[in-house]
């Protein structure tokens, strides 16, 4: 396939540059600079340029905290931004893939979010990427909504991603022990995208490692088993105790209703994807 991938530096993004490329994709991996989603213009001129099978967008304003300041910058990434690709995706008849996020929910149920469950943002980044959602599909019948969550991978510079480097450098970190996710490494939600964008099914999709979830405690603990880490550096925290700007959900654990229903493979365990990671695997 002919697949145009946007936010090019992203952590996402090159891991499905790099998977779309493994399997022989023609692929334009972009930046910001060589195209702006905000920009009607840009999105219209590289999209004109390379005619793709399917844009896959992985370009977001992604600052949880920052987007309490910085809402505008939020607002033109994370909501024009889908808006402006679902839009020309349907111009030039091409399938349309955009990330969300398990922030989407507040977080107060305790199980796993599908499908079903009603979202209710918190927060002015995760208010936005709903509304992304909401335009992405509104524009175009044909657009595909893939929520993730707990995203780690090679380049990444969240929390989850750099946390092995830290604990290598005996580091001592403090992880949170009450708030609960479903763990995605980047090379494992980039084959789901890739698939995604070919089964062409629109609609919205939940994309996460499989397995109970865990917290980020469990996570960081997980790692040092892994690595062979000390876990004495591991300092457990409350969620409350940092303080932060923007509210998160207390647990935002994630599962799909139709993926497996598609004749998609189950995704692998989060240990599983952990495991590949921390050794240095791509995929
Ligand atoms: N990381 C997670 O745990 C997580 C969880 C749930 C959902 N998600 C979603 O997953 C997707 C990918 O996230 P990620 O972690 O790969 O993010 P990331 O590493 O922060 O990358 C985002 C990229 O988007 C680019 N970008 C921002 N505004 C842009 C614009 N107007 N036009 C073009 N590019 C723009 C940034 O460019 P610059 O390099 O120039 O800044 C950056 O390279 C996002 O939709 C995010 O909301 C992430």
């Amino acid at each position: 396939m002919k697949i145009l991938i946007t936010g090019a530096r992203g952590m996402v993004a090159r891991a499905t540059a790099e998977y779309c490329r493994s399997i022989g994709d023609d692929v334009a991996a972009l930046t910001r600079d060589e195209m702006n989603i905000a920009d009607l213009e840009s999105v219209h001129a590289a999209i004109e340029g390379f005619r793709p099978d399917a844009i896959i967008n992985c370009a977001a304003y992604t600052n949880v905290d920052g987007a309490e300041s910085e809402p505008e910058d939020a607002f033109s990434a994370n909501v024009v931004g889908p808006w402006n690709l679902a839009q020309a995706a349907l111009e030039f008849d091409c399938g349309f893939v955009t990330i969300s996020t398990d922030y989407v929910f507040d977080g107060t149920f305790d199980g796993f979010y599908t499908q079903r469950h009603q979202p209710n943002p918190q927060g002015i980044y995760a208010t936005t990427k709903r509304s992304g959602e909401i335009d992405g599909l509104t524009a175009n019948a044909r657009s595909i909504v893939v929520r993730s969550g707990w995203i780690y991978g090679h380049g990444g510079t969240n929390f989850l991603s750099v946390m092995g480097d830290l604990l290598r450098d005996c580091k001592r970190i403090k992880a949170i022990k009450d708030s609960y996710g479903t763990p995605t490494f980047a090379g494992d939600l980039a084959r789901r995208l890739r698939e995604l964008a070919e089964l062409d099914m629109p609609g919205i999709f939940h994309v996460t490692n499989a397995g109970e979830g865990t917290s980020y405690l469990g996570f960081a603990e997980k790692v040092c088993e892994i690595g062979g880490f000390d876990s004495s550096l591991l300092d457990p925290v409350s969620n409350a105790d940092l303080h932060r700007p923007a509210p998160r959900p207390t647990s935002s654990k994630l599962a799909c209703l139709f993926s497996e229903k598609f004749g998609l493979v189950p995704m692998p365990e989060w240990g599983d994807g952990l495991r590949r990671f921390v050794n240095g695997d791509l995929d």
